[in-house]
């Protein structure tokens, strides 16, 4: 089939079976890119279920980007909370102050510029340049390559073809409706091409396809494993004569960057601390991350860090971890 079929197939099929999210044009860019801005950060490494509601509470809260770009971290670190990769969250805040600073409160439209606004990796500068502004750029994620490599039947190990599998996604690309083709094949990996039990019979690729309906469809594409890294690490619950507990906030860079936690370490930091006999474990990207959970008493703690209250650890961002380890100690709150 040719190529220019194939785009029209699916931009049809996208037509009358498009999702109606909250975040979703159809026809055309979204007239407001603060919105495609705030989905598509929150949409990396997350799924669609997940993001809706907590889209839906960051729009009331920060409706535009001078709403968002006059916040403070920590509120935004709030309507945040559970969501995980929170870098994402300060990238977000940095973004809106620079458009509002540098750009007049204007989203810029050119790769380059884009490119240099925080959180803006290959695959979202891409995806919002499409949705935002209708630019002939590709959405290449995990969903896209599967489709790709179904439809022209590619058994090799995805990391030993993924230029080739790239190609291929940017010749299919339309150049009259970029917007809708993003939102379309987006919509083809999470409802039709799906990993497991894909549905073949509605894929308006089907013709095309020289996977479908084969026995080895769910095997392609061919993933090589990357093995996680398993970290070993010791988390301690202080609490002080008046059993407030110690919490510190995380630096700015790196793992769970500017939330809340309590202390914890590979090594050992209080020799005197009880072990609980409690544990939580817990995947990051490139780790899997167990703590052990202690508790100590104690008035003074070293470094940066304060003694709040109980009933006032709701008021601060703790990752999902720390809620966890919390969760184990207190498992009534
Ligand atoms: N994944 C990334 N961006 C998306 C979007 N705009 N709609 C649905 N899923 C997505």
């Amino acid at each position: 089939m040719e190529k220019q079929n194939l785009t029209k197939k699916l931009l049809d099929w996208y037509a009358l079976n498009g999702r109606d999210l909250p975040w979703r044009f159809k026809g055309g860019a979204h007239p407001d890119p603060y919105v495609i801005f705030i989905s598509e950060i929150m949409l990396q490494q997350t799924t669609v279920k997940t993001v809706i509601p907590y889209f839906e509470r960051f729009m009331q809260r920060f409706p535009d980007v001078y709403a968002l770009a006059s916040a403070s971290e920590d509120e935004v670190y709030q309507y945040w909370q559970g969501l995980g990769y929170y870098s994402r969250a300060r990238s977000l805040l940095k973004s809106a102050q620079t458009v509002v600073r540098q750009y007049g409160g204007v989203f810029p439209q050119s790769e380059k510029e884009v490119a240099e606004l925080k959180g803006f990796g290959p695959y979202t500068i891409a995806s919002f340049l499409a949705l935002a502004y209708n630019q002939p750029t590709t959405v290449v994620d995990g969903n896209v390559m599967r489709i790709m490599c179904r439809l022209y039947h590619l058994k090799e190990p995805l990391d030993t073809i993924r230029e080739i599998v790239k190609q291929k996604a940017v010749e299919l690309t339309s150049k009259q409706h970029p917007a809708d083709y993003a939102s379309a094949i987006m919509d083809l990996g999470a409802t039709v091409c799906t990993p497991k039990n894909p549905q073949c019979l509605l894929c308006p690729w089907q013709k095309a396809c020289l996977s479908a309906g084969q026995p080895d469809v769910e095997q392609i594409p061919c993933r090589k494993k990357i093995d996680k890294k398993e970290i070993c690490s010791y988390a301690y619950v202080i609490f002080n004569r008046y059993g407030d507990v110690f919490i510190r906030k995380r630096t700015e860079k790196g793992l769970l960057s500017g939330l809340y936690e309590f202390p914890w370490s590979e090594d050992v930091l209080f020799a005197n601390a009880v072990n609980t006999g409690q544990t939580v474990t817990h995947i990051f990207t490139h780790i899997k991350l167990t703590l052990k959970i202690y508790t100590i008493q104690c008035d003074e703690v070293q470094g940066e860090g304060c003694f709040v209250a109980v009933s006032d650890l709701k008021k601060y961002a703790f990752s999902t971890l720390m809620k966890k380890v919390w969760q184990k100690i207190n498992p009534v709150s």
